[in-house]
């Protein structure tokens, strides 16, 4: 008994039941990805890190994961990893370590091996930056999905938020900006048949057409995959 329990520690350590996430930053600016697991679930990377441009890093994840990773901008972290970022800001600086981002900001979810992974690209907290999910597949039935747009260039005037100098930063969601039931799918609206996409929502999906861009957005941008590993890319 001891004997197998060894052997699965084995396996476990070469990473035969474990899943790697493979970030790279394609944007020409620096990226702070911020890592959030979903409850009990183990934190990666301590919730963070940074990723200058083109570079990359490979995280691994045990079987079974669920999560989500976003980029934060305009970052200024001490040597301790204190500090803030102009988008996507997880309150305690460069080790989310369990925070989620502040909104607005664009979202790589993940719910593994359940039994199947289920993935998507989610705009429901707004946009800050492209985001895509790339399986690792080789028989080309893991789809990819994501927003490679900039849609702060097609952001509405009054979901826009902008820097320190001006420039546009990050785009709101509507639910995000008018916090009403009928943009965020909640009270009555909280039913596929009362709540539709809005001219809003119609501007993400437009741009994004493979990201959720309202609640009830159509169930195909949750896609799902088997035994794959993933890379996620900024822009
Ligand atoms: C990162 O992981 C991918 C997928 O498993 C693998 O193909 C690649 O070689 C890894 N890169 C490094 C630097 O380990």
């Amino acid at each position: 008994m001891a004997f197998v329990h060894f052997f699965l520690l084995l396996l476990s350590c070469f990473g035969v039941d474990a899943v790697v996430f493979t970030l790279q930053n394609r944007c020409d600016y620096t990226v702070w990805p911020g890592i959030q697991a979903s409850g009990g679930q183990p934190q990666l990377m301590q919730g963070g890190l940074e990723l200058k441009p083109l570079q990359s890093r490979n995280l691994t994840a045990p079987k079974g994961w669920s999560g989500r990773f976003w980029g934060r901008s305009g970052c200024r972290f001490n040597v301790y990893g204190e500090g803030t970022c102009t988008t996507g800001d997880c309150g305690i600086g460069l080790y989310c370590n369990g925070a989620g981002g502040e909104p607005p900001a664009s979202v790589a979810e993940f719910t593994l091996d359940s039994p199947v992974d289920f993935y998507d690209v989610s705009l429901l907290d707004g946009f800050n930056m492209p985001i895509s999910i790339f399986p690792y597949d080789d028989s080309g039935v893991c789809p990819t999905v994501g927003c490679d747009t900039d849609l702060n260039q097609h952001c509405p005037t009054n979901l826009v938020v902008r820097g320190d100098r001006g420039e546009i930063v990050a785009c709101k969601s509507a639910c995000t900006a008018f916090q009403t039931p009928e943009y965020c799918c909640t009270g009555p609206f909280q039913n596929p048949n009362r709540c539709k996409p809005t001219r809003y929502s119609q501007i993400f999906k437009r741009a994004c057409p493979s990201s959720y861009t309202y609640a009830f957005d159509d169930p195909l941008t949750t896609v799902t995959c088997r035994d794959s590993d993933y890379m996620i890319i900024f822009c």
